[in-house]
């Protein structure tokens, strides 16, 4: 008894000493051309913070103007460095693509990278390549879900997924696997069903019945308090926005809309009911795609806004600022003309 107890002690001692000694190395002042930090030391220790912030006609490797980095173990992190204003940091994090990161973590102006998306997403008009021209990323590449890759698999009564992994969109082709739960099986007494994604869609899920009674046991099972569910469903891109004993409601992101039930409740069984999924609902306006706008980037619009956007100077007798109409239904873009904002309704167009 008294030695299986001083085992118990030792183990959790003793990778707890291991682990202190190890991750305590300091870290130097840091060498930074073009820019200033605070604190200024000679040695911080780790876990220390410093932040740092650059000169005029440079920038942090980082999005935002001041960077917090911190002592890791001997090195920053992220590493403080300014950069040349024309440069690039990482792009945004675009849904569903996937790039090689730079291994300075900042891109020289006139750099392209080539973007790939996920599996079971394609890129709309076939562009694969951003290019970093005086600060920004132009062109870079939308991946939107294929129409051949299907969503979630449907959560079917009495059944789960066994496949370990989670995810919004199924390449085709892909195959996951229904088990029934104990004491039911499948219409053909087995007690798992693989679904495939074909073109779009599932193929027939499970039906699974009790196994004892053959009667149909399905739709009508009770609700119970939440907490007999464990832990709340995940929703991809959204939150739960109210919980009481018995549902739970989900919101979506802005940018992206709800399909499904928004509210969630807890079977007898102890399965959850059916939840939402979030769907994209934005579109990406690239003023480089369009001649007739200024070049300012990319501008994400809700589907069903209208953003008002500056037009070149087309014309040399205009005087005033031109402005046209964009609106963004269901992904698309409309591009209205542009028009003098001289008057308060748009009426001298062109
Ligand atoms: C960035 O590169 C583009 C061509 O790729 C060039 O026209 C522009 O002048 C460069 N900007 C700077 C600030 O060097
Ligand atoms: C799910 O699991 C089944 C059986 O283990 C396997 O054949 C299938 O490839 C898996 N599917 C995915 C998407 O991982
Ligand atoms: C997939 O399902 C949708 C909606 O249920 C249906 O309109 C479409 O025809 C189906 N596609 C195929 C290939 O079965």
């Amino acid at each position: 008894m008294c030695i299986r107890h001083l085992g118990f002690v030792l183990l959790f001692w003793f990778p707890a000493e291991l682990h202190g000694q190890s991750e305590t190395r300091s870290c130097a002042a840091p060498v930074l051309v073009h820019g200033l930090f605070t604190p200024k030391q000679d040695i911080y220790p780790h876990g220390a913070k410093l932040t740092y912030t650059c000169n005029n006609g440079h920038k942090p490797a980082d999005q935002g103007w001041w960077v917090m980095s911190t002592c890791n173990n001997g090195l920053w992190s992220p590493p403080p460095q300014c950069i040349d204003e024309s440069s690039c940091v990482q792009p945004d994090d675009v849904p569903n693509t996937i790039y090689s990161p730079s291994p300075t973590g900042w891109y020289e102006n006139g750099t392209k990278i080539r973007v790939k998306c996920n599996k079971g997403y394609e890129t709309k008009n076939n562009l694969l390549t951003g290019t970093c021209k005086d600060g920004a990323w132009r062109s870079m590449p939308v991946c939107e879900k294929s129409a051949d890759s299907c969503s979630e698999p449907p959560q079917l009564p009495h059944a789960v997924i066994i496949n370990q992994t989670h995810q919004e969109v199924f390449a085709v082709d892909s195959e996951v696997m229904y088990q029934c739960e104990d004491g039911y099986t499948t219409e053909q007494g087995e007690s798992m069903k693989s679904v495939t994604c074909i073109s779009g869609n599932w193929t027939e899920g499970p039906t699974c019945r009790s196994s004892s009674s053959s009667g149909s046991s399905v739709s009508t099972v009770p609700t119970v308090p939440i907490s007999n569910c464990g832990r709340h469903p995940i929703v991809q891109n959204a939150v739960v926005v109210q919980s009481d004993l018995m549902s739970l409601k989900y919101r979506c992101y802005t940018f992206y809309s709800l399909e499904g039930p928004e509210i969630v409740k807890c079977y007898s069984n102890g399965m959850w009911s059916d939840k939402p999924t979030c769907k994209v609902a934005y579109c990406v306006l690239n003023t480089k795609g369009h001649d007739v706008l200024k070049d300012v980037g990319r501008k994400y619009i809700k589907n069903g806004e209208t953003v008002e956007m500056e037009c070149q100077k087309l014309k040399f007798y205009w005087v005033t600022t031109h402005k046209a109409e964009v609106q963004c239904n269901d992904g698309e873009i409309q591009l209205g003309s542009c028009c003098s904002s001289t008057d308060a309704v748009f009426t001298n167009c062109e």
